[in-house]
């Protein structure tokens, strides 16, 4: 899939940078899991990611850094009927604000249309400003809160929404 760029700010944009987005396979769900535990204070298990990746109704991409192949970050996405969801996103510390979630949310929603999506959904902590900028950049505007979503803190999500039909139309 897709090769990122590096260093956006220094004049580099759109050269490819040292990483690479790919599918998902239910075998990376160790590595995704761990790098997961790493970015999240109620992380998912390593046994939901490997479901995830293993369903029909969901799937996951990553970005991996060239050429060790390590996982640097990850996107689950979900669809049904039409709606599409961002289950899950993260980017590990060393290697963030680099245009990794960028490019993985971009993949994410690309996949999600070519799977039949005319919207996409996603749940954000209400504190999680650094994920509401990377979202509202991306043509997402809240549309709904949920009281008490998140455990280890418990907090509301903002529910955000992007409309895809209109692309498509
Ligand atoms: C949120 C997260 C995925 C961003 O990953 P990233 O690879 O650093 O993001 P990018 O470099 O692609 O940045 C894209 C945009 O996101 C926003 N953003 C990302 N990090 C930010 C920060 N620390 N402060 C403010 N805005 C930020 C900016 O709008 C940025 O665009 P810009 O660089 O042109 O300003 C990453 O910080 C992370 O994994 N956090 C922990 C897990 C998490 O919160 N996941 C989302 C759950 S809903």
């Amino acid at each position: 899939m897709a090769g990122l760029r590096k260093h956006r700010r220094s004049g580099s944009a759109h050269t490819d940078g040292p990483f690479q987005i790919r599918h998902a396979r239910p075998t990376d769900a160790p590595a995704i899991a761990a790098l997961e535990r790493r970015c999240f204070s109620d992380p998912w298990s390593a046994a939901s990611f490997r479901e995830a990746l293993a369903s029909t109704w969901s799937f996951g991409l990553v970005a991996e850094n060239k050429p060790e192949g390590e996982v640097a970050g990850y996107f689950i996405g979900r669809d049904a009927a039409g709606m599409g969801e961002v289950l899950n996103l993260a980017v590990a510390p060393e290697w963030r604000r680099q245009g990794v979630a960028r490019a993985l949310l971009d993949a994410g929603i690309a996949a999600l249309a070519a799977r039949g999506a005319d919207e996409i959904f996603l749940e954000v902590r209400e504190s999680n400003v650094q994920a509401q900028a990377l979202y509202t950049s991306a043509g997402f505007r809240v549309v709904g809160q949920r009281a008490a979503y998140y455990r280890s803190p418990r907090e509301d999500a903002l529910v955000l929404r992007r409309d895809l039909g209109e692309e498509k139309r």
